[in-house]
């Protein structure tokens, strides 16, 4: 019988190679193929359909036990969870270097452990020493949890398996960890994979909630295998710009609970604090009325979050083609909006550079944004400012027209509480706009007048 072929597969697309290469044929990426066992021949011995233990059913209804949730002490923290961690769970922290997921986790470790939790903080990047100076200018040095640097995989496990298991296990980072089952050096795909795996078996086994710190390369990925992600049960990534202090926590995936909630924390002198109110970060400085400066009502889960668009156009001189660069918004939905603001308003942006930010480096992706951009352009290109008071919300169809978005209530309120009287949207039906004076328009040709006529 001939020898089985070897088989690579590509760790991050599953493509399967003959042999092994630097560069994946497929994806591109370097360094991703891993050897597997070769497939096997199915004879009548693999017939699977026989032999089994029967499984039992259950109903959907069976009554189950609720899922407990333990509070980080950091209401944040909790609220992007879910709600709180979940013991036997692994949680993936994700986030630039120095954007300060280890002042986080150390933050809500000594917490925990504070409140009665056993709590393990393992750091393979930091010497204890470096962690114990971090906890002093947090202010948490007398935490009564236990410390230590360390790599191994094998040496972490078998220390935690000799005493009760711990609450909570930090492990900072992953990449540093290192499974004598694997060769390879750590950060590699295979180690990384590897020491995750005996970490997380260990959690699950033990009921002890897991936090692996995961380095984040330049494109937003975690570094190493995709699989990480498949392993854990949640996945959160820390973001913001190092350059301005707030930061947040966001849920990329999560088995215990939704997504779309974020935590939002400033970076102080003395640790992170929590921002409970994210609106007045992302408004503040806005004393001066400015052209092309537009306030549009974000929904962040359940929590509406003002943040401010900012337009700048810039009219050239010479025939060159000129710029169009995007911060925080998409590129695509910006040529639209030009496009349907030329075609159905005549404006002209063909000779002007175009810039849009959104204040913060808060990042919007929700379509009823869309207003509030138009209102920023067409402000900076008449150079009139916009009333300060004024908040904007709607999507702009390609006609022009602009549509209802969802939690317009919502939004409103939330506006009207931060001291906004005046609303510029689609139309409303039955919807409560407490508070505020709204004033729907119809279409951008509408949005162009209102513009026009501020004082
Ligand atoms: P760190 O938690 O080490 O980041 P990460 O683990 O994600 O690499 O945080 C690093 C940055 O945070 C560092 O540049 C300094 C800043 N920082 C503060 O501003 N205040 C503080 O109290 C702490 C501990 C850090
Ligand atoms: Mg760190």
């Amino acid at each position: 019988m001939a020898k089985p072929k070897r088989r690579y597969i590509c760790s991050e697309c599953g493509s399967v190679s003959t042999r092994w290469q630097g560069q994946c044929p497929d994806c591109q990426e370097w360094n991703t193929l891993v050897e597997e066992a070769p497939e096997t021949k199915f004879t009548a011995k693999h017939d699977l359909s026989s032999g089994g233990r029967a499984i039992r059913f259950e109903s959907l209804d069976a009554p189950t036990k609720p899922l407990a949730r333990n509070t980080t002490g950091l209401a944040e923290f909790d609220r992007a969870l879910g709600g709180g961690i979940v013991p036997g769970s692994a949680i993936l922290m994700g986030g630039e270097p120095g954007i300060g997921k280890s002042t986080l986790l150390l933050q809500a470790a000594a917490s925990i452990s504070k409140a009665g939790g056993e709590v393990v903080y393992v750091s393979g990047e930091e010497a204890t020493g470096q962690v114990r100076m971090r906890a002093s200018r947090l202010g948490v040095a007398d935490a009564p949890l236990r410390l230590a640097s360390a790599t191994s995989v094998r040496d972490i496990l078998t220390t935690l398996g000799q005493g009760d298991p711990p609450a909570m296990l930090v492990v900072d980072s992953i990449q540093t960890m290192h499974s004598d089952q694997i060769e390879g050096a750590p950060g590699t795909v295979s180690q990384v994979r590897a020491s995750a795996f005996e970490l997380i078996r260990f959690a699950k086994e033990k009921g002890t909630c897991l936090v692996l710190v995961g380095h984040v390369t330049k494109d937003g990925n975690i570094a190493g295998p995709r699989v990480l992600e498949h392993m854990v049960d949640t996945v959160m990534s820390f973001e913001g710009e190092r350059s301005h202090q707030y930061r947040i926590l966001r849920c990329l995936k999560n088995r215990f609970g939704a997504v779309d909630e974020i935590g939002v924390f400033a970076m102080e002198s003395e640790g992170l604090t929590e921002v409970s109110n994210p609106s007045s970060l992302f408004l503040s400085g806005r004393e001066e009325p400015m052209a092309g400066s537009a306030v549009f009502p974000a929904i962040e889960g359940t929590r509406p979050v003002l943040v401010e668009v900012q337009a700048l156009i810039v009219r050239l001189q010479s025939g060159a083609t000129p710029r169009r660069a995007v911060v925080g918004w998409d590129n695509g939905r910006l040529a639209m909006l030009l496009a349907v603001l030329e075609a159905r308003c005549g404006l002209s942006f063909s000779t002007a550079e175009v810039y849009l930010n959104v204040a913060g480096g808060y990042r919007l992706s929700d379509p009823a944004a869309d207003l509030a951009v138009a209102a920023a352009l067409v402000s900076a290109l008449a150079d009139k400012p916009l009333a300060q008071d004024a908040i904007w919300l709607g999507e702009v169809a390609l006609s022009g027209e602009i549509r209802p978005c969802a939690h317009a209530g919502l939004r409103l309120r939330e506006a009207a509480k931060l001291g906004f009287s005046n609303g510029i949207g689609p139309e409303l039906a039955g919807q409560d706009v407490a508070g505020l004076r709204y004033a729907p328009v119809s279409g951008v040709a509408a949005l162009v007048d209102r513009v026009m006529a501020t004082q």
